[in-house]
């Protein structure tokens, strides 16, 4: 998908030209388009509902031939997420018709009630999103799609918005470009993507303003990481630790983001359920938010902002099995920060990894602020579901930061308490902590939480728990199924008001 932004005397060009109508009408469709638009509703043609989309053809003569109208339903409800889907809407009705250029045209009603960027990103990211497929290895390679190319209007738009539309097409194009980038990474079988796969992912992005370290088994042992490398002598595939520098010019502080990279997760030795532990491929999503949002920063996600602070990407990556060597239910183990840990339960391993995570970021970065993201409990699907990610920590000002960006990408955050009663309930007889709480207590996203809240200790620190919202949410067109690219926007927002 190639997305262009032009100006309204070249709108109408493209094989289809699609309208976007709101309370059924276009008002600043122009005279010609008007007319048809006119004639349609008069015939009761034109549905004024939410993704519905009319194709009236204009004869051989007409400067397009095929006038298409998207319905974005009553202004009142008007709101990016409409735009986004719609946009996605046109995307699968243009293939669809197996047209490769359109143009999409976008009235001023909509600025009005959305904000010119907004809108602009809105429907970059539903065009790039709702294009998105996910090619798996087959015999036979599947024909790639034919790339679209849309030519994106806004009509009726005063000159300074229309330059904040085209600025947020071009914002929303990067941040979902990176969101495809990680559905890729994540979507694929755990072995085709493992730790080292991630880590050629991340050296691939380096250069210019970004440095990639990628340390091995050896290394992360003198770091006496402990907690790691505990979950990951299960498995023969080596475990990488990523460790991400983005500079960004005149910053004098960082700002660490953490991502679990768990490539499959079988639980180890307390060992998961038979049925759908396929899935435990996506238990890398946090590590492909991480990768996600860094591909925007390469790819000019900043655009002209200047952060007060580099940005620093750190992942533990590591497969959680069950060989010969697996760490055993009761085993202690030291983390970089001399914490001891009990291993309760061995598929309570994403804490494991995310504690050495956060205190190498503390001790090389002395990060003004940490922003973990993991698929770290079933317990955050049963209380949110799959549509709104958990999110806690020790600092309410962070906390109130991510949940904006969270808004402004349209992939919700919803707070849950992390308060000194849960960190209680994290001590352990055998060793400081333990990396599980007893059942008794339920509260089962908190206590990976308030595990994590003891190695980011006076560090300002947000913990998003996306188990659910990673893959398994219900299909809206710019998303049909499998890994969503979860958090890869909200990061990108939340870095750009740093
Ligand atoms: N990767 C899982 C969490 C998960 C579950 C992600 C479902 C996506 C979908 C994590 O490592 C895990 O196994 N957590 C345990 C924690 C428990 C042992 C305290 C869980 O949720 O059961
Ligand atoms: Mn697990
Ligand atoms: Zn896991």
């Amino acid at each position: 998908m190639k997305i262009r932004h032009v100006q309204v005397a070249a709108g109408s060009r493209g094989e289809v030209v699609y309208v976007l109508a709101v309370d059924g009408t276009a008002a600043d469709a122009g005279p010609q388009l008007q007319a048809a638009l006119a004639a349609a509703k008069a015939t009761g043609d034109l549905k004024p509902t939410f993704r519905s989309v009319a194709v009236f053809h204009q004869g051989p003569k007409a400067a397009c031939q095929r006038l298409a109208v998207a319905g974005l339903g009553k202004a009142e409800a008007l709101d990016a997420e409409k735009l986004r889907r719609i946009a996605a809407v046109v995307q699968a009705h243009a293939a669809e018709l197996g047209v490769t250029t359109f143009s999409l045209l976008v009235p001023s009603a909509i600025l009005a009630k959305v904000g010119a960027h907004a809108a602009g990103a809105a429907i970059a990211e539903g065009l790039h999103l709702g294009a998105y497929r996910y090619e798996p290895p087959r015999q036979q390679a599947a024909k790639p799609a034919k790339a679209q190319q849309a030519q994106v209007a806004a009509v009726g738009f005063a000159s300074k918005d229309e330059q904040a539309f085209a600025a947020g097409l071009e914002f929303g194009g990067i941040g979902a470009v990176a969101t495809v980038f990680a559905r890729d990474l994540e979507n694929m079988a755990a072995n085709l993507c493992t730790p080292s796969t991630l880590a050629k992912a991340a050296k691939k992005l380096a250069g210019g303003r970004l440095r990639v370290k990628v340390l091995d088994t050896a290394q992360c042992e003198k770091l006496g990481m402990g907690s790691f490398l505990g979950v990951a002598r299960g498995s023969t595939e080596p475990p990488k630790f990523l460790v991400l520098e983005y500079r960004v010019p005149g910053a004098k502080q960082n700002v660490c983001v953490v991502g679990k990279g768990l490539t499959f997760d079988t639980g180890g030795i307390s060992i998961k359920p038979a049925a759908k532990m396929d899935e435990m491929r996506y238990d890398m999503c946090g590590a492909g938010a991480v990768l996600g949002l860094f591909h925007a920063l390469q790819h000019g996600g900043l655009g002209e902002r200047k952060p007060k602070s580099n940005i620093i990407g750190l992942i533990a990556a590591t497969e959680n099995c069950v060989g010969p060597d697996a760490q055993k239910p009761g085993d202690v183990v030291t983390a970089m920060d001399g914490h001891t840990i009990e291993v309760l339960n061995t598929d309570a391993e994403g804490r494991l990894v995310l504690a050495d995570a956060i205190c190498y970021g503390k001790k090389f970065y002395r990060p003004a602020q940490i922003v973990d993201l993991a698929t770290l409990t079933g317990a955050v699907v049963v209380a949110l579901g799959h549509e709104v990610a958990g999110i806690m920590g020790n600092d309410q000002k962070l906390c109130d930061a991510l949940i904006a960006a969270g808004k402004q990408a349209d992939e919700p955050l919803w707070q849950l308490p992390l308060w000194d009663c849960h960190k209680e309930q994290m001590k352990s007889k055998f060793a400081d902590l333990a990396n599980i709480n007893g059942g008794q207590h339920g509260n089962g996203s908190i206590a990976g939480g308030a595990f994590l809240s003891y190695f980011a200790g006076d560090t300002p620190w947000v913990h998003l728990d996306i188990a659910g919202t990673a893959y398994g949410g219900l299909a809206k067109d710019y998303y049909k199924s499998g890994a969503a690219g979860t958090a890869v926007r909200t990061l990108l927002h939340w870095v750009r008001s740093l």
